[in-house]
C-alpha cells in the first residue's frame, strides 16, 4: 500500500486527485485550511474505497502551516510516496489593484510552500530509492499574467530543474500545467468567468487522469488536452506584446459569474 499526500484536497484539482488515487488503493493524507470539510471528505474517502486517510488542516500562507505538512512529508515512520502540491488561489485585480500582502502570500503558497515541501518529500524519497512529486501550475506560466502567471512560470523551471538534479535517485518530479477547470477557483478570487469560451474548460477528473498517465510515462512536464497543446504551440509563434494583452484580459473579467 502507497500512501500519497495532497495539498488544496478539499475542492476541484486536489479533489479529483484525492478521488482518483483513493480509487487506485493509496491511503491519503489530506491537506486544506477548512478542517470540517476535510474530515467530511476523508470520512468519505474512506466509505467509499476502503483506504486510510488522514487529515491535516494546515494554511500554507504560514511558517507554522508549511512546516507542519514538511515535518508529516519527513517522518519516517510514514513514508509519503507521493506528494501533490496542488493548493493555490488566484487574485481578483491586474498589478498594483491587488494589495502587496494578497502578492505576498500567493508566493508563500504557490512558490515558498511548494518548494519547502518538494524538498522535504524528495530528501525522503531519495533515501528510499523511490517516490514522485507533482506540482500544479497552470498554462499561465507560459504567458505574461502577473504575479500568478510568474508564480506558476517559477513552479515550472523549479519543478524541472529538480527532476533533472534527482534524476536516476528513483524520485520522479513532474508539473502539472492545467488550462481553464471548472473549480471553486474563479468564484472564490470573485472573478467572472462569461468571457471564457465553453471549449476552453477542462473536466478535473479527466485533467487528473491525463496527468497521472504522464507521471507514469516519465514525463516531468504535463499539459493536459489536445486543445491546450495546440494553443501552447501556437502561442510560441505569438508575439509577446500581443501575447500579454490577450492573456491579460481573458478570464478577468470580475463582473458576475
Ligand atoms: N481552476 C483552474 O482554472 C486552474 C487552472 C490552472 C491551474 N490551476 C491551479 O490548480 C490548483 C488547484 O486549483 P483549483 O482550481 O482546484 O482551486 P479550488 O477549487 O479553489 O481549490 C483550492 C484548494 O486549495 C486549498 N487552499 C487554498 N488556499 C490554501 C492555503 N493557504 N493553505 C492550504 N490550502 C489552501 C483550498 O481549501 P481551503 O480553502 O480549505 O484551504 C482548496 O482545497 C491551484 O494551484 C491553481 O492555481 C487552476
Amino acid at each position: 500500500m502507497t500512501t500519497a499526500l495532497i495539498t488544496g484536497s478539499t475542492a476541484g484539482i486536489g479533489a479529483a486527485f484525492a478521488r482518483r488515487l483513493a480509487a487506485d488503493g493509496h491511503d491519503l493524507v489530506l491537506v486544506a485550511r477548512d478542517t470540517e470539510r476535510l474530515r467530511k471528505q476523508a470520512d468519505e474517502l474512506h466509505d467509499r474505497h476502503r483506504v486510510e486517510v488522514q487529515v491535516l488542516s494546515a494554511d500554507l500562507s504560514t511558517e507554522k502551516g508549511i512546516e507542519s505538512v514538511a515535518a508529516r512529508l519527513g517522518d519516517p515512520a510514514r513514508p509519503v510516496d507521493l506528494l501533490v502540491n496542488n493548493a493555490g488561489f488566484g487574485l481578483k485585480g491586474r498589478y498594483l489593484e491587488v494589495s502587496m500582502a494578497d502578492e505576498l502570500r500567493m508566493l508563500t503558497v504557490h512558490c515558498e510552500a511548494v518548494l519547502r515541501l518538494t524538498s522535504a518529500a524528495a530528501e525522503a524519497m531519495r533515501g528510499r530509492g523511490r517516490g514522485a512529486v507533482v506540482n500544479v501550475a497552470s498554462v499561465a506560466a507560459f504567458v505574461p499574467r502577473g504575479t500568478y502567471g510568474a508564480s506558476k512560470a517559477w513552479v515550472v523551471q523549479f519543478t524541472q530543474g529538480a527532476a533533472k538534479d534527482l534524476a536516476g535517485s528513483g524520485v520522479r518530479l513532474m508539473v502539472l500545467c492545467p488550462g481553464f477547470v471548472r473549480t471553486e477557483f474563479h468564484s472564490r478570487a470573485g472573478m467572472g468567468t462569461d468571457n471564457i469560451p465553453g471549449w476552453m474548460w477542462l473536466d478535473a477528473d479527466k485533467l487528473v487522469a491525463e496527468g497521472l498517465r504522464d507521471l507514469a510515462k516519465g514525463k516531468t512536464l504535463s499539459v493536459p488536452d489536445a486543445r491546450y497543446k495546440a494553443l501552447l504551440g501556437a502561442s510560441k509563434l505569438v508575439p509577446r506584446g500581443m501575447l500579454g494583452r490577450v492573456s491579460s484580459g481573458a478570464g478577468r473579467k470580475y463582473g458576475p459569474k
